[in-house]
């Protein structure tokens, strides 16, 4: 039953992409119940989250970002942490997306505004320059400043054009792993740095114990998700592979929580095929933060 449906709720997101998605809360901030100080908050933590991963030492988060072109990855319904990156000091922060997520709702402007009023002095004023009329988040972005768009597979096509590269919840989800990884290769100049707080969590398609989603032989799994935006299973080896092929330089990879062993030894003996001769040490993680570096030439 539950694969019938799966598979004929994938035929659907083909022709009923925005709907699809609404229904399906891939937004990241998805409960519309929640204040707007309170998912405010969630952005200013997602922000000092990637400050902390630059391992900053004397320099503030303003001094790095000054004159920094930053691109996010899949920034979900609102631009937050393009607003706060933007108030911080980064020269422009370009947002790319598979989904036509982002919209000017009711709710995304009282974000917008929860954010503007959490800011002082002269990140303030940046905050309220980043709209086409100064603090009025209804009259839009000034593209100068905050871009979004929606692109093929998500990514950019840009090529050597960003200092900063980031994503929260992102990579775990898109559609071809590989070519958003070379994206963001070309994407950065050389010597810049991207960041990725990835979540390989099943995104609530478990059945009786976590990760037992791997369990799905590949071709079945494609048949009901693949269009829906849901999880594409790699696990982290595979992004050591496909990093090193970019020829980008793995800075750091930490994971952020991990399976105990006996949960890793009781999912083991179902997994399907592509994830058999994962060591239970990586199979164990359920998430972790990556920094790379574009290598100067
Ligand atoms: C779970 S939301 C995360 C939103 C936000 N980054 C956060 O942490 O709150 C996943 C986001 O990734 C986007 N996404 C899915 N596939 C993508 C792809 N191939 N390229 C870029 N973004 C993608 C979704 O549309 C959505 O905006």
């Amino acid at each position: 039953m539950l694969f019938v449906r799966a598979v004929l709720t994938n035929q659907l997101a083909k022709y009923a992409h925005p709907l699809y998605l609404k229904l399906g809360n891939r937004s990241g901030r998805g409960d519309p119940n929640e204040k707007p100080e309170v998912t405010a908050g969630y952005y200013h933590q997602c922000v000092h989250d990637y400050f902390e991963q630059l391992s900053l030492g004397e320099r503030t988060p303003g001094s790095y970002l000054q004159g920094k072109k930053v691109l996010e990855y899949g920034p979900g319904d609102t631009l937050g942490v393009a607003l706060l990156l933007y108030a911080h000091g980064a020269e422009s922060v370009h947002c790319v997306d598979r989904f036509p997520i982002h919209a000017v709702a009711e709710r995304t402007l009282k974000i917008y505004q929860a954010l503007l009023q959490s800011l002082h002095g002269e990140q303030r004023v940046r905050a309220e320059n980043a709209f086409n009329e100064r603090g009025n988040p209804k009259s839009g972005f000034n593209p100068t400043a905050i871009a979004y768009h929606v692109t093929e597979d998500g990514v950019s096509g840009r090529q050597s054009a960003y200092d900063l590269v980031i994503s929260r919840s992102v990579l775990a989800l898109v559609n071809r792993l590989d070519q958003t990884l070379q994206d963001i290769s070309r994407a950065l100049k050389p010597g810049g740095i991207s960041i990725h707080k990835v979540d390989l969590g099943s995104h609530g398609l478990d059945r009786d114990r976590p990760l037992d989603f791997l369990s799905w032989p590949e071709v079945l799994y494609r048949m009901m998700y693949s269009r829906k935006g849901r999880p594409n299973r790699w696990r982290v080896d595979k992004y050591q592979e496909l990093v090193s092929a970019t020829g980008l330089r793995l800075l750091k990879l930490t994971p952020t929580s991990q399976l105990t062993q006996q949960e890793t030894e009781l999912v083991r003996p179902k997994l399907a095929k592509p994830f058999r001769a994962l060591p239970p040490d990586l199979l164990s993680w359920l998430g972790f933060w990556m920094v790379l570096e574009r290598v100067a030439s």
